[in-house]
């Protein structure tokens, strides 16, 4: 008779799991200096391949949607080499290949390749991930501009189809229904090379959209309008590589100025262009932070006593849903009751139990968030279910009293570049640790 015993043990395996440990309560102090931003950097990259010879993109942030997107290109057969944040792409053998699996499905702004592989080639096969954690994201309105420039559009279970008939696509007028950053940028890279005019009304106004439609023209597209709610494209030919810095990371920005006001005895942030988070500037200068605006960086004073507000987060150049999350440990510890009501993606919640667990109280009301405070944070183990609310998490952790353990660290990789060693240098306790897991084979 086999024992029970033996055969779970060759069932179960064992994998690595990444934590981040914060011993909370160290005061920061000192400067960090703000990667390129993530949001530019991954529509950046698929608009390259759109040029007929070398693209240099400047500034781009060491994050693992980076490397995702590097495998994704060497599969179209473009070579890409990434050293010292400047990423080279040669896009001159690329070959038309239908990606319905693999790499493509692990990162959300895979639906980039599908505005530009119908620009390059007339067709494309994309696979995009399924659900995620902040709720439905549809992508109707990529589809429908795709639709209106005259391409054949099948979404199969989340692989998209795309084909041209032999006149290719043809400039349209697309007002979008909703105001998307994704298939405002998807629009454009798709319309770039169309025959005549394209008006894109109800347009985004994101500072990446600005940034997309820089590096677009650079590469000799007609664009213009970017940054406001109309934009006009005027189909050209051929695009050419070129160089291109890309703009600061706003939502970094965002988390380590929030950082600074949660646990710093005087912080300096660098590389930061104030008028793209003016939204939240003012938001947490109406709670109180202390903070000097200098050409291009902003200096957080120490700013204790903060006073409780409510927040709403908008469409650009309104407070950013991308930010919603790491400031909200900062009202848990706020004196008085405040409100987040997130319009953009009202599911984007998985922060708030974890929260609680380390003393907040905050209660999720239908599509609203209500925040009780002041509490005092301390120590818990937590899990990121997301980008954002990993960040949220880090903050929590600088801020609690004792040790916070983060699992779903993958989640924070994917979007802030070397976490670890900027906090550290601002005096954090924080280190990555690797434990091993044994889990069901
Ligand atoms: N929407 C639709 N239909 C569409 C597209 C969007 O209904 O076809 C809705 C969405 O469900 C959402 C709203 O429109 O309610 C805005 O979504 P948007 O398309 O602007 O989002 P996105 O382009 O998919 C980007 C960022 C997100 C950021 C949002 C909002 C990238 C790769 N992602 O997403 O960033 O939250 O804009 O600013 O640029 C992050 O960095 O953590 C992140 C999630």
């Amino acid at each position: 008779m086999i024992h029970n015993e033996s055969i779970e043990t060759e069932i179960r395996e064992f994998y690595i799991m990444k934590k981040l440990v914060i011993r909370g309560g160290k005061p920061l102090t000192g400067e960090i200096t703000i990667n390129g931003a993530k949001n530019s950097t991954v529509a950046l990259i698929p608009a390259a391949i759109l040029a007929d010879s070398e693209v240099v993109l400047e500034g781009v942030p060491d994050i693992a949607d980076v490397y995702s997107l590097i495998e994704i290109l060497e599969d179209f057969n473009v070579k890409a080499t990434f050293k010292d944040n400047v990423l080279t792409i040669d896009p001159t053998d690329i070959k038309s290949i239908p990606m319905p699996s693999g790499k493509i499905q692990s990162l959300r702004a895979s639906y980039y390749f599908m505005g530009a592989t119908l620009s390059r080639f007339g067709e494309g096969v994309i696979g995009l991930p399924g659900g995620c954690f902040l709720g439905p994201r549809p992508i109707d309105q990529h589809l429908k501009a795709f639709r209106s420039l005259g391409a054949k559009v099948e979404d199969d279970f989340g692989v998209v189809t795309l084909t041209t008939d032999q006149e290719g696509l043809v400039g349209a007028r697309i007002y979008m229904d909703v105001v998307s950053v994704g298939a405002t940028i998807n629009c454009i890279l798709a319309a770039v090379k169309a025959k005549g005019k394209t008006i894109i009304e109800n347009a985004a106004r994101e500072p990446e959209i600005i940034d997309v439609v820089n590096l677009l023209n650079k590469m000799g597209a007609k664009i213009r309008g970017a940054g406001t709610s109309v934009i006009r494209v005027e189909g050209v030919e051929h695009l050419h590589g070129c160089t291109h810095t890309i703009i600061p990371d706003r939502i970094e920005a965002g988390t380590y100025i929030t950082a600074a006001v949660a646990a710093g005895q005087g912080v300096r942030v660098n590389n930061v262009i104030f008028e793209h988070i003016e939204g939240f500037i003012a938001k947490i200068e109406e709670m109180g932070a202390q903070l000097e605006i200098g050409e291009d960086s902003i200096y957080v004073h120490p700013s204790p006593n903060l006073r409780m507000v409510s927040v709403k987060t908008q469409p650009y150049p309104g407070f950013a849903t991308d930010l919603q999350q790491p400031l909200t440990p900062l009202l848990a510890i706020a004196a008085g009751n405040g409100t987040i009501i997130d319009t953009i993606y009202p599911a984007r919640v998985k922060h708030i139990p974890e929260l609680n667990r380390m003393g907040a109280d905050i209660k999720v009301e239908g599509a609203m968030i209500r925040v009780n405070g002041p509490a005092q944070l301390s120590g818990a183990q937590v899990k990121a279910s997301d980008l954002r609310a990993g960040a949220c998490l880090v903050i929590a952790g600088l801020l609690a009293d004792g040790v916070t353990e983060i699992t779903g660290v993958d989640h924070i990789l994917r979007g802030y570049s070397n976490i670890v060693g900027k906090l550290r240098d601002l005096g954090a306790d924080i280190e990555m640790i690797e434990v091993s897991e044994m889990q069901e084979a």
